[in-house]
């Protein structure tokens, strides 16, 4: 991959901060955007924008045509059957609660079983808590070994003939760690369980099929694949959209509407209730174009390749690394604690070279309690970042030592 042509694309990589070159390494959280997606955007506002599936009149049918362009690049970047297997949303969280709303109150019962794993990001445990508290149901958790992978060893016990939904990230945001999914979706399967996958790492860095790996819902957030915020969707296998109540009324998710009760539109669009993010999922299209001309497998092997550089040169400078060390079992989020310096006061310092990484739980309380720490530094990679960009954040790691230790 040509990440000098890659970073030529994104405008805010030229952005000075306190004097010095932009060093952006907080895409795990929100990722750059470049100019294509940025422009589609902007295109779709200057000479397309009307309401979709609303408009019986030039602009409506073309933003319903690119609205629903968006829907059909983002099926086939996921491997999904048909466009009608993505529902829009604004990310992970919408789509997490839009399973946990639509599926889990509707099917579960008291003396059923939610099963997740202590890594999850808190949009794949919250939903969780309120529907399993809603219907009686019990939620559990899948164990972390002390390298940061899930503890399967107890998997015969947590994984039975009481679970109802197995829910699992591809790719922990806290720790980096990919997850063996095939190997769950089968073992869940196997006791008649059904399985959401949180997308929301996994999607933008690593190829996804949905189709092989036989998932029943899978959450993508647009926002970290170079997409506009609030774009994105779930994608779920067709009988579970056909199964699963709206979580949202109004607008076009009806198809009649009587004084005491309403029908639904068919799926998608019964659970695409208002005006839609159109904008952004156009901006989506633009990105999926994007990240297909680069190549799944190439954004991969270069992550692979600042992932391994990077891990060398923390530990290497004295940092504790969380998470597993092998950059097969990982991707390119690095969770790290640098010597005596509390992550907070270190994204400060970094900021001040420049700089930007994440400090905090990142959303994974149970990861930080698990490792016994209050907060972790992390520096997480996509396609614009270089090998230079780490050395600039071990050096300013070294001032940052110099002011704290
Ligand atoms: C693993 C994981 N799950 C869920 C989310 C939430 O995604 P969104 O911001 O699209 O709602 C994030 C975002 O940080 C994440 O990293």
């Amino acid at each position: 991959m040509d990440v000098a042509k890659v970073r030529a694309d994104f405008p805010i990589l030229s952005r000075m901060i306190n004097g010095h070159p932009l060093v952006y390494l907080d895409s795990g959280a929100t990722s750059q955007r470049p100019n294509q997606v940025i422009d589609a955007e902007a295109d779709f506002y200057r000479h397309h924008n009307a309401n979709a599936h609303r408009g019986l009149y030039q602009l409506g049918e073309e933003a319903t045509e690119l609205f629903e362009g968006a829907r059909a690049k983002l099926a086939s970047f996921v491997g999904a059957p048909t466009p009608e297997t993505i529902v829009f949303t604004r990310g992970t969280t919408e789509s997490m609660n839009l399973i946990a709303h639509g599926w889990a109150r509707k099917f579960l019962r008291e003396g059923d079983e939610v099963l997740i794993t202590e890594m999850e990001h808190h949009s794949n445990i919250v939903p969780w808590q309120l529907a399993t508290a809603a219907t009686g149901a019990t939620l559990r958790y899948i164990p972390l070994t002390d390298d940061g992978m899930l503890d399967l060893s107890d998997l015969g016990s947590l994984l039975t003939d009481r679970t109802k939904l197995f829910s699992v990230t591809g790719m922990s945001n806290a720790l980096g760690t990919i997850t063996p999914l095939r190997q769950l979706v089968d073992a869940a399967h196997d006791v008649g369980a059904l399985v959401a996958v949180d997308g929301a790492q996994l999607v933008p860095h690593h190829r996804v099929d949905v189709n092989q790996l036989d998932c029943d819902f899978l959450a993508i957030s647009g926002h970290k694949m170079l997409g506009p915020t609030a774009s994105g969707g779930l994608y779920a296998k067709a009988e579970h959209l056909e199964a699963m109540d709206p979580m949202f009324g109004g607008g076009e998710m009806i198809r009649e509407v009587y004084h005491d009760h309403s029908t639904w539109n068919e799926v998608p669009y019964k659970f695409e209730a208002g005006t839609m993010q159109i904008g952004q999922q156009v901006g989506l299209g633009a990105a999926i174009d994007y990240l297909q001309a680069l190549g799944m497998d190439e954004v991969r092997a270069h992550e692979e390749e600042i992932t391994r550089y990077a891990l060398d040169r923390l530990i290497g400078s004295g940092a504790t690394v969380f998470g597993p060390k092998d950059v097969a079992d990982r991707g390119g989020a690095v969770s790290f604690w640098y010597r005596d310096v509390h992550p907070h006061d270190l994204a400060t310092i970094l900021n001040e070279h420049g700089v930007a990484i994440r400090a905090g739980h990142h959303c994974a309380q149970l990861v930080m309690r698990r490792y016994g720490v209050p907060a972790t530094a992390r520096a997480s990679f996509y396609v614009y970042n270089t090998t230079e960009e780490v050395d600039v954040l071990i050096d300013a790691l070294a001032a940052a030592q110099d002011i704290f230790v």
